[in-house]
């Protein structure tokens, strides 16, 4: 028999179905308590309310499991590339040979970006925020692509794999224009269409020369680890564009301005300029923790809004950097910094009874700055990785065939004033 909540409210007794999820997740469905009862649900920041219900990702916020289409995100990240796993998470199952073939060669058909919309780029100004470029670029897109208008086309695969491909030659030209420099034709970047070397064409569009293998595969494993979180603020914010029949571009184009917030994906550039200014200013670590529980500004890169351990994309991304960097003959004073604060706040109460740990965010500045990237494009860099999980939950809300998202509120203003 269906398991229901037995709900009392002013007398009248309702029973509200409970939904299970496949790992075990429990929630009671008030879909109908308001045609009941009169009553909505509050619950302000949404942090107690199931939006949807999702076969994309699942995270165990307690346990700090993170699995895509049900894959740990240890295994993808020790086995997969980023190609394979955005195929993974946006056709819903792991690709054949001949499957993740196609996908790429339709991603290396799209690369190009008409002129006229790099002319555009090149109209704004040199210091204009990356993530502003992004996000204009992404849905200028649909102007060139008109056919993406029409979201009930068949041909899913070309505008889904025309996204990904843009938006790498997008950021790519994005960093360019920011240090004064053209675009690099993607048909000038030899090497063949690969599943493994995504990234390495897209360092060779910014740079203009071939990173080493292993730098390469450092950005892939960065890209794949940021490729999906179920519903955070950005993908949800996808959902709800799309809910409201957006096409994908302009539901991604939103998504990216939902990422750039420093409480978001934002977060990666504070952490960066923390560093930096514990090293410039030659800060004690332990005396800058002092500042954090005082409470003047926040430790960026450490918390998350639902794990309650440590986040494993950041467990990854620690190992990762000491690699890249050894690889590379780097030695950073930033990477000691990180160690001794996370050393430091895992050992403090502060941090320990507030269960808070480092995010993906922690690491992965470190990472991208000893390939030059400059912090600015940083959050760039996630949103290009992030794009396969919000083209996947874009598609999940079409083909739940959903209503528009509309949640409630409850009104606190003023009560019907007199206009003078
Ligand atoms: N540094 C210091 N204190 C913190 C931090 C932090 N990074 N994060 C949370 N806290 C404290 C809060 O001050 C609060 O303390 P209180 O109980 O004494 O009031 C408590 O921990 C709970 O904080 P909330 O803000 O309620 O927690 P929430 O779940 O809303 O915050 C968030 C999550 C926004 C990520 C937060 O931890 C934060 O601001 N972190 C820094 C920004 C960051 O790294 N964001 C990236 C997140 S991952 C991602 O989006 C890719």
């Amino acid at each position: 028999m269906a398991r229901t909540a037995t709900l009392n409210i002013d007398g009248k007794t309702i029973e509200l179905p409970i939904t299970e999820g496949s790992e075990g997740e429990l929630a009671v469905d008030v879909t109908k308590l308001r045609d009941q009862t009169g009553y909505i649900t509050l619950d302000p920041g949404y942090r107690n309310t199931g939006s949807c219900v999702s076969d994309i990702t699942f995270i165990d916020a307690e346990k700090g499991i993170l699995r895509y289409r049900g894959f740990p995100i240890e295994e993808l990240a020790e086995k997969s590339s980023f190609l394979e796993t955005a195929s993974l998470l946006i056709h819903g199952k792991q690709p054949s040979a001949e499957e993740l073939n196609t996908f790429v060669n339709l991603i290396a058909k799209h690369t190009p970006v008409n002129p006229g919309l790099l002319n555009i780029l090149k109209g704004f100004p040199q210091e204009a925020s990356p993530m502003a470029m992004l996000s204009a670029c992404i849905n200028g897109l649909c102007g060139y692509h008109p056919e993406v208008l029409d979201i009930e086309r068949k041909d899913f695969d070309e505008t889904s794999s025309k996204l990904i491909a843009k938006v790498r030659t997008l950021a790519a030209a994005i960093y360019r224009h920011s240090v004064g420099k053209p675009a690099i034709e993607p048909a000038d970047i030899p090497g063949p269409a690969k599943a493994g070397n995504y990234t390495a064409k897209f360092l060779q569009m910014m740079f203009g020369e071939a990173p080493k293998p292993e730098v390469a595969r450092a950005l892939d494993l960065i890209f794949l680890l940021h490729a999906d979180h179920e519903q955070n603020c950005s993908a949800s914010t996808c959902r709800m564009v799309g809910s409201s029949h957006a096409n994908l571009f302009a539901s991604c184009a939103a998504a990216v301005c939902a990422l750039w917030g420093p409480l978001h994906g934002g977060a990666n550039v504070e952490i960066m300029n923390q560093l930096e200014q514990i090293h410039k200013d030659g800060i004690d670590p332990d005396d800058f923790l002092k500042g954090v529980k005082e409470k003047k500004y926040r430790l960026f890169g450490f918390g998350h809004p639902i794990y309650r351990n440590y986040d494993p994309r950041a467990r990854i991304l620690s190992k990762a950097a000491e690699d890249v960097l050894a690889s590379m003959n780097v030695s950073d004073p930033l990477l000691k910094i990180a160690r001794r604060l996370e050393q430091v706040a895992l050992a403090d109460d502060y941090f320990v009874s507030r269960k808070l740990y480092p995010n993906v965010d922690f690491y992965s500045g470190i990472i991208m700055r000893a390939m030059g990237v400059p912090t600015e494009m940083f959050t760039v860099l996630f949103a290009v990785g992030r794009m396969p999980g919000w083209i996947a939950q874009w598609k999940e809300v079409r083909d739940q065939k959903g209503k528009i998202y509309r949640p409630r509120q409850i009104y606190t203003g003023p009560v019907n004033q007199t206009y003078a």
